[in-house]
């Protein structure tokens, strides 16, 4: 067995104390495995006082992460800071730069400066290895950039923030409010500094960017991608999905289509029958579909401090193995670039939940708005609401609600019949449009 692999670890809160503490448990098993032992020198955190559940004081500190990267005697940096600028990227650029291979879990610091860093590590013969930075504990980037490369890969897809998928979970299985689901994801180590980050869709849209680039052999391009959070989503939509034979997911989706490639992050109807719709609580999955393999499905926990550091050590070890897989699949030089299909032009069938008042000729009057835009409607279901005081009358100025499902129709399509709607009066909010995504 060679010479013991010296590795520095910046950031030792919930992903950086579970890699140091794995590392101490599993060290021997992965020094046989890969052929290298490896010994943890150097950390760096903010407070050096806190406890962290092992003892700091046997390792070099610093304070600065930057200085660690650009001085510290490591083979490995660790970069478990996290953020797109300030520290995690220049500690990152200052070890690649010194040829020092770098392991993080940063997607948002790879969705912004990814194909950038890949040409400083590959000018510098370094790894810059990111399993942890893409759907937590799931093993995805290995199997795009290593295990389908034989494949022409029409679009990947899937549940890629943890956050959110607990959230919509625990609302519909638990009837919990949206705020109580997202203080108990933030308090088992699951959101981000920033939760906004997760329930406003740019964690899964940084991941997505990633896994696009991996897919199509683009240059990243975050600033690219269709978004929309779980943040408008209500107990109302959840439960109608329901009923309906769906279940409301996040999902990040990166296809190839006539005119470019669509990146979109968007609230989904999956059908209830699909294996994604049975992704639950914390869980994340990716399905990547391929000429030669077909559709695969990798599912696992999506965040979390032990299934995140299961990625970040497998990192490490294929550091301490030798691998130089391209960091983002092929030469960072040979990426193509990336070129935007029109969101507009998507295709799919929609839900469109509308708050409509009660008064004579408003279904005929949404129904011809429609028409008119050449969307057939699969169904229409108003589902009034439930006034037990006195059951016989109505109101013709209480709001009621109604449900469509259309039939495939375009993005366009839809967005101008929504607006001759609410234009004619008859509904007394902005409508609910959530996607249907046709899934296996
Ligand atoms: P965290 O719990 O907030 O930990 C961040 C760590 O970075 C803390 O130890 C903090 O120091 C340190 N830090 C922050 N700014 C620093 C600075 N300027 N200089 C030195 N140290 C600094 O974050 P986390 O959840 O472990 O996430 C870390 C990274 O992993 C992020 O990129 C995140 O997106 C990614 N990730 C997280 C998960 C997850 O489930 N949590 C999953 C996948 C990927 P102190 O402790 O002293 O404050
Ligand atoms: N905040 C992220 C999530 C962490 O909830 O999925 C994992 O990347």
């Amino acid at each position: 067995m060679g010479e013991a692999l010296k590795v520095g670890i910046a950031g030792l809160g919930t992903v950086g104390a579970s890699v140091v503490q794995l590392l101490a448990k599993h060290g021997e098993q992965i020094a046989r495995k890969s052929g290298r032992s490896l010994t943890v020198t150097a950390v760096s955190a903010r407070d050096q006082s806190k406890d962290r559940g092992f003892d700091v004081s046997a390792f070099d500190w610093f304070t600065d992460p930057v200085e660690l990267a650009k001085t510290a005697d490591i083979d490995i940096y660790v970069e478990l800071i996290g953020g797109d600028n300030g520290a995690a990227e220049d500690s990152v650029r200052a070890a690649l730069s010194r040829g020092v291979h770098v392991v993080t879990a940063n997607k948002a610091l790879l969705a912004r400066h990814g194909v950038d860093l890949a040409m400083i590590a590959e000018a510098n013969n370094a790894c810059l290895n990111y399993e942890a930075a893409v759907a937590g504990g799931i093993p995805i980037v290995k199997a795009l950039r290593e295990s389908m490369s034989g494949n022409d890969i029409s679009r990947v897809y899937g549940i890629l923030n943890g956050t959110c998928n607990y959230i919509l979970t625990r609302m519909e299985a638990d009837g919990i409010s949206f705020e109580d689901c997202l203080a108990d994801a933030q308090r088992l180590g699951y959101a981000e500094a920033d939760p906004t980050f997760d329930i406003e869709g740019n964690d899964t849209a940084h991941k997505l960017a990633i896994l696009t680039s991996l897919a199509f052999g683009t240059k990243i391009s975050s600033d690219d991608i269709y978004m929309e959070g779980i943040t408008s989503i209500t107990t109302a939509d959840i439960q109608a999905a329901n009923e309906l034979g769906f279940r409301i997911k996040l999902l990040g989706v990166a296809q190839r289509t006539e005119t470019g490639i669509e990146q979109r992050v968007h609230p989904t109807m999956v059908p209830k029958t699909s294996a994604i719709a049975r992704i639950d609580g914390v869980l994340n999955a990716v399905a990547v579909d391929g000429d030669y393999v077909g559709e695969i499905v990798l599912a696992g926990p999506g965040a979390g401090g032990n299934a995140t550091a299961s990625s970040v050590v497998a990192d490490i070890a294929d550091v301490a193995r030798g691998d130089e897989t391209p960091v983002l699949g092929m030469p960072a030089v040979d990426l193509k670039d990336y070129q935007r299909a029109r969101m507009r032009l998507h295709e799919g069938g929609y839900y469109i939940r509308l708050s409509v008042f009660d008064r004579p000729g408003a279904f005929a009057e949404i129904a011809r708005c429609m028409g008119e835009a050449g969307i057939s409607l699969e169904s229409i279901v108003q589902k009034r609401h439930a006034n037990l005081e006195a059951p016989a009358q109505f109101d013709a100025d209480v709001p009621q609600p109604v449900i469509l499902i259309t039939y495939e129709t375009t993005e366009v399509a839809i967005k101008e019949a929504l607006d001759v709607i609410m234009s004619k009066g008859v509904v007394a909010e902005q409508p609910q449009m959530i996607r249907i995504e046709k899934l296996n």
